[in-house]
């Protein structure tokens, strides 16, 4: 038997915490750095224009060494997975990457996260690989304002209508993320409440981040989530909820009228490092253990230089044993420090 297909136990002794003793549970995969979008907030068109030099294929991790590194993140606690991107439905035959993924012993969750363009073309397809449910991302139903967001490429309808798809397809529960800037898209957060409430879409806001260095964040263009919560409440009275699971990144909210749940994804004003228990990889296979990070390891070298699966699960163990990130905990000392111009961009590692 090649030395990949060994199976190692499921139990604790595999299972790894970091220094601050928060286990690896969340790996998020991202399966292509190049988006059909340009939002400023994340790929502003100035840097990533037409000469901007992608992974070449050869570069990205094929399906093969990404599912082989899941199985081994598996035995090291992960239990959910996420594809992401940049816009991961621009990978060719990815429901053919979800059918092996879902496959995976231990595995309790696979979901995506989507611009959503592309998503009424593989909704039905995606759920048939056994994708279990995706989250779009729509910033406003505002075409001037969706627009301005998504750097001019996309519209509303498109998207709409594949958050329809995954609805029909049953990639439920369906979520909604939309970034919030002032004075940008804030004045239209409202109208994307009242179009999902009460069907079962949930939508959650998240507070523009300073992910990377080229989105030119400024912490007044940051909404906190208590100001957009006190504006969504005084229209309809909201009710906090208990996190669906340990370590959630979204603060819930029932609607009191029983219309269903809004969530806040609040990183700057309230960070949630404590709980965190995500490791990320990136498309050409560096692992990153913070969203914020600026240091990864390269699986892929590893892999490509013979790695058997025992040195890969030292490898991806060590890292995760020395892990102490918690920049949105620091962020005010090391936005001040030398971190700030090293951070990896989010499209690279996935949202
Ligand atoms: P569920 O599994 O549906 O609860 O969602 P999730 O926690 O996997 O969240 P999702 O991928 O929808 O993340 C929503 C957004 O939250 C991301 O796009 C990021 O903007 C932000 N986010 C997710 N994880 C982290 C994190 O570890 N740190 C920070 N600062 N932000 C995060
Ligand atoms: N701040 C907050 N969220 C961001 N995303 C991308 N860039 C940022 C940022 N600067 C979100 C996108 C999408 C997910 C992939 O990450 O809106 O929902
Ligand atoms: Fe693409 Fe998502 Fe980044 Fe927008 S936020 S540019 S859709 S990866
Ligand atoms: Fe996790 Fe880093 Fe986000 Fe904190 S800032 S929650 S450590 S990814």
């Amino acid at each position: 038997m090649p030395t990949h297909e060994v199976i190692v136990p499921l139990n604790a002794r595999h299972a790894p915490r970091d220094a601050l003793a928060r286990p690896m549970r969340d790996l998020r995969i991202s399966v292509m750095d190049r988006c059909n979008f340009r939002c400023p907030y994340c790929m502003p068109r100035e840097t990533f224009h037409d000469q901007y030099r992608f992974l070449g294929s050869q570069e990205r991790l094929s399906f093969e060494e990404i599912v082989r590194l899941a199985r081994l993140f598996v035995q090291l606690g992960v239990r959910k997975l996420r594809l992401t991107g940049g816009e991961p439905l621009l990978r060719a035959n990815l429901p053919e990457l979800i059918g092996d993924l879902s496959a995976i012993p231990g595995v309790e969750d696979v979901a995506l996260t989507t611009n959503g363009v592309l998503l009424a073309r593989y909704a039905a397809e995606l759920r048939a690989a056994g994708l279990k449910r995706v989250t779009v991302s729509l910033d406003s139903l505002d075409p001037e304002v969706f627009k301005r967001m998504s750097g001019g490429l996309g519209g509303v309808a498109e998207v709409l209508e594949g958050i329809e798809a995954a609805r029909r397809a049953e990639l439920t529960p369906l979520k909604v993320n939309a970034v919030v800037q002032r004075g940008i898209n804030d004045h239209t957060a409202l109208e994307l409440v009242e179009r999902f409430r009460g069907t079962g879409v949930v939508v959650r806001f998240i507070e523009y981040m300073d992910v990377g260095n080229r989105n030119h964040w400024q912490p007044e263009l940051v909404v906190p989530s208590k100001e957009l919560a006190a504006r969504i409440g005084a229209r309809w009275p909201l009710a906090p909820l208990q996190p669906g699971y340990r370590g959630e990144v979204a603060a819930r909210y029932a609607f009191a009228d029983g219309q269903g749940e809004v969530g806040f994804i609040s990183s700057v004003s309230q960070p949630f490092c404590g709980d965190c228990s995500r490791a990320r990889l990136s498309s050409d296979g560096m692992l990153y253990t913070c969203l914020f990070g600026t240091h990864g390891t390269s699986l892929r070298d590893a892999l490509r230089g013979g790695a058997n699966d025992d040195a890969l699960l030292e490898l991806v163990r060590s890292v995760w044993l020395r892990r102490s990130d918690r920049y949105s905990e620091l962020r005010a000392q090391l936005r001040a420090s030398t971190h700030e111009e090293r951070k990896v961009e989010m499209f690279y590692i996935g949202g």
